[in-house]
């Protein structure tokens, strides 16, 4: 095949899935192969199915476990299936371990071209696994498909060549515009859970939050205070690392949260559409309440999405009670017309165009 998608996660399979139905018009011959970092249902298949992607041509079935078993694992089975694909671009997408082994892998063999989408996002926080995963695969890659100007010069500052760089807006505009409006017409979210008219939406699963016992109890106690001050109750979506370490720790979450299993993309975009408020420490949730004007409360120390903050679409808080509270205060007394800094929703069409794939 001509491109090779190398994906692994759920925000990897819903941000490729623009690129690669549009691979699909326009005749451009394309493998996918799934590293199987994601592999529970809830986390992977549902999205292959609801997005009409094509089911992977490779499943490398990883699995879970450590950041360097995990990696190493997919960089030599990655490497193996690309001796036989030999694609002329392998697009990864994103900062997960999946990009970093899909551009390890890719960039080391002859005549194979590395295509990073979503490159040039920097959260300054080298203790966060996915800042040096964005940093490697950005100086590894050949092409830099950056969201916004903001992270185009952001690899130009590192140095970075201009002429491979492209601002294209991010794939996520591309996703959320092709969805919601099928979203409210098919979902029956609302009405399934039985939610209050006005509701928080809650999704945490970011390793430095929930693998630390206090942080993730405070996180959860302080969700619950703000919500309270408003008369909101909190649904949140569990992401099954969090779910583990729930049990794990024995945690008492309070009883304002109501927790769910993850939740499929239509689903789950009618929730942030329809939340009076969001609270998140996912990046790909951060964009989309940004793009569909709810405001967003972001439950962290830091950022790489800070063009949410400029517009003024999210603050970003961490997770002490008061911060918490002041920010939903905040947030809830702004007007919501703020601009999409994502681009136009034309993200996947020009990163084709720049491969020369017309
Ligand atoms: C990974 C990414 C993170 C991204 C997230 C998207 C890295 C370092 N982290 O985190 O940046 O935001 O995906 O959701 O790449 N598990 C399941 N079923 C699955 C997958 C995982 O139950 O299908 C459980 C396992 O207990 C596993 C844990 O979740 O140990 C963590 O999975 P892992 O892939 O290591 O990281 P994520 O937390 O999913
Ligand atoms: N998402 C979903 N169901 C859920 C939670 C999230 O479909 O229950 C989607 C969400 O719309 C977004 C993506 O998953 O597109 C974000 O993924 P995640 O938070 O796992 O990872 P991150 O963006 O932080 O890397």
């Amino acid at each position: 095949s001509t491109l090779s998608f190398v994906l692994g996660t759920r925000p990897e399979i819903i941000k490729l899935s623009p690129v690669i139905r549009a691979c699909q018009r326009r005749d451009v011959p394309f493998s996918i192969v799934h590293t199987g970092q994601h592999y529970s249902e809830d986390l992977d298949s549902v999205f292959f199915e609801q997005l009409d992607l094509p089911t992977p041509d490779y499943n490398l079935a990883v699995g879970s476990s450590s950041h360097g078993e995990q990696t190493g694992k997919m960089i030599a089975e990655i490497e193996s299936v690309l001796e036989s694909e030999r694609p002329e671009v392998v697009i990864v997408q994103g900062d997960t371990n999946s990009v970093l082994a899909g551009t390890i892998a890719a960039t080391k063999m002859a005549d194979i071209e590395v295509g990073h989408v979503e490159a040039g996002l920097r959260s300054f926080d080298r203790d966060m696994p996915e800042e040096i995963n964005r940093r490697v695969s950005d100086h590894a890659a050949d092409y830099l498909f950056a969201p916004t100007n903001t992270s185009g010069d952001q690899l130009r500052q590192e140095g970075l060549s201009d002429e491979w760089i492209t601002v294209t807006g991010n794939t996520v505009v591309d996703a959320v515009h092709q969805n919601v409006e099928i979203a409210h017409e098919r979902s029956s979210v609302l009405s399934d859970m039985n939610l209050d008219e006005r509701f928080a939406l809650l999704t945490a699963h970011r390793a430095e939050n929930v693998d630390d016992r206090e942080r993730f109890e405070r996180l959860l106690d302080s969700v619950a205070k703000a919500t309270d001050e408003h008369d909101l109750s909190v649904v949140y979506p569990i992401h099954p690392r969090a779910e583990k370490r729930i049990s794990e720790f024995g945690i008492n979450v309070p009883d304002t949260i109501q927790l769910v299993e993850p939740q499929d993309f239509l689903d789950f975009l009618v929730l942030e559409d329809e939340a009076t408020i969001v609270f998140t420490d996912s990046g790909g949730v951060q964009e989309e309440s940004c793009i569909l004007r709810t405001p967003c409360v972001t439950l962290r120390d830091n950022t790489e999405r800070p063009e949410t903050v400029d517009v003024g679409a999210n603050l970003v808080v961490g997770v002490a009670p008061d911060d918490v509270s002041e920010g939903v205060r905040k947030m809830l007394t702004r007007d919501r017309n703020w601009e999409n800094p994502f681009g136009d929703g034309t993200a996947a069409d020009q990163i084709l165009d720049t491969l020369g794939y017309e």
